[in-house]
């Protein structure tokens, strides 16, 4: 199987974190995402420990909130002593509320309003990743309203193209993201930042793009930013102490995704780092990265109820579900590929080729195509792997859909961390 939290038991039945998938189906109602505590603190704790081990001793992950943002999460990230990456308000409420120590939070985005900016600096935000000059000033006025001088790190777009789909391909020089070295801009925005009183520069930040499985791109983006660290050491006396690299790494969705060992890509990224420092005469800097997709995806998984088979003729068979794009979106966005299984008949033949159609009134909504099960029956248990990341994450109420139920395993023990909504929940806001 693709990831080691999953396995097949005596009744034929998927197991995920040593569970059965269909008692699960049955004891909460479908669609159900499941999650995995164990991976999800595994995945962390690799970043945290090789970070450390390779770069400096204050180095460490950021946990890319945008991926999977709820409370439950932030608690793990606390107690797995790790940052994280907030791109809203609304994630760093969240993160606030479940009692994350909000130093160790990086604010992000290309468009925060200054209502945004006061929240983070009233919730002691530790670091903000600027995107322009245009923010980087108003963030100093409003800092300056407010007494306080703001930790800053600048977002550079070093002009990579990580060979990813161009929907998530943020570092190349024309990309909405960060400010490019090839224009020159970058070097003027430093400058302009050190002159302002209420922004204590810290750094510089990249990010190239996502589920990117060479570790290459990530050691060319850095080659980068360490030469413009020490540029910009030698026109302004500045040192950046900190380096954040961003996110990015890939994660395995099908047996046609390679495997990755994160542990050796980061020991390959601190190799290029310490040889460039040393060329430079710099010391390293303290480097953070910011994994998204490679800590929560494959700690999840979406059960499905199936509905309808609809055999066209010599075309194409369809199975229906009770979810859809509502809840899984990529393969409509991005034709994500997903491996599909049934988890009620494992051990059955995977011979019969269908399509997993999604419940909303648009021919896109499906979640993946043309994929090899045992023929579907009504009320069968479909399971799509790996959708920990940017599922629920960019889940919607399309079709006044609710969102579906988030369970929890952790030591073979099963809990909600995200009730299911019912319809009042989604009229709530409705006069
Ligand atoms: N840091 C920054 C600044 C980012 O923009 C992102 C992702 C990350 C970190 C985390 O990247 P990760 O480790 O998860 O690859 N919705 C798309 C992915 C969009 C990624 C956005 N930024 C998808 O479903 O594939």
């Amino acid at each position: 199987m693709i990831c080691n939290n999953l396995s097949v038991n005596d009744c034929g039945h998927l197991t995920f974190a040593g569970m059965d998938t269909v008692d699960l189906a049955k004891k909460y109602g479908t669609p159900l995402m499941l999650l995995d505590e164990g991976k999800i603190r595994e995945k962390m704790s690799i970043y945290r420990e090789a970070m450390k081990k390779y770069f400096t001793d204050d180095s460490m992950p950021l946990y890319a909130s945008k991926a999977l943002s709820f409370k439950y999460i932030y608690k793990i990230a606390k107690s797995e002593n790790i940052g994280i990456d907030c791109v809203s308000a609304g994630e760093i409420y969240t993160a606030v509320q479940a009692g994350f120590p909000m130093e160790k939070a990086y604010f992000h985005g290309n468009s925060k309003t200054e209502d945004e900016i006061r929240f983070a600096i009233e919730n002691n935000v530790g670091h903000f990743v600027c995107d322009s000059i245009e923010e980087v000033s108003v963030v100093d006025e409003i800092a300056r309203s407010m007494g306080v001088v703001q930790k800053v790190l600048l977002r550079i777009t070093p002009g990579i193209d990580p060979h990813t789909h161009k929907k998530i391909s943020t570092g190349s020089v024309d990309s909405k993201f960060g400010v490019a070295i090839e224009t020159g801009q970058a070097y003027e925005l430093v400058e302009k930042t050190l002159a302002l009183a209420n922004i204590q520069l810290d750094g510089y930040h990249c990010h190239i793009g996502s589920q990117i499985f060479e570790y290459d791109p990530f050691c060319d983006a850095a080659k980068i930013m360490i030469k413009f660290i020490a540029d910009t050491n030698k026109m302004f006396g500045f040192t950046a102490k900190t380096l954040n690299l961003g996110g990015g790494m890939g994660v395995r969705y099908t047996e046609a995704d390679p495997e990755i060992d994160y542990k050796a890509n980061i020991k390959g990224i601190a190799d290029v780092i310490s040889q460039l420092c040393a060329e430079y005469g710099l010391d390293m800097p303290r480097i953070l990265m910011e994994p998204g997709r490679s800590i929560v995806a494959d700690s999840g998984l979406t059960l499905y109820t199936a509905g309808y088979l609809k055999e066209i003729t010599g075309l194409k068979n369809y199975i229906s579900i009770d979810g859809g794009m509502t809840d899984n979106p990529r393969f409509t966005l991005y034709q994500s590929p997903y491996t599909v299984l049934l988890a009620n008949r494992m051990n059955e033949e995977y011979d019969y080729k269908c399509t997993i159609a999604g419940r909303c009134c648009e021919s896109g909504d499906i979640i993946q195509e043309d994929v090899l099960l045992p023929r579907p029956q009504r009320n069968d248990t479909i399971a799509v792997l790996t959708t920990g990341a940017y599922n629920y994450a960019m889940s919607s109420h399309y079709n006044k859909v609710p969102k579906p139920c988030v369970v929890m395993i952790h030591n073979k023990e099963d809990f909600v961390v995200i009730k299911r909504e019912t319809y009042a929940d989604m009229i709530a806001n409705e006069v």
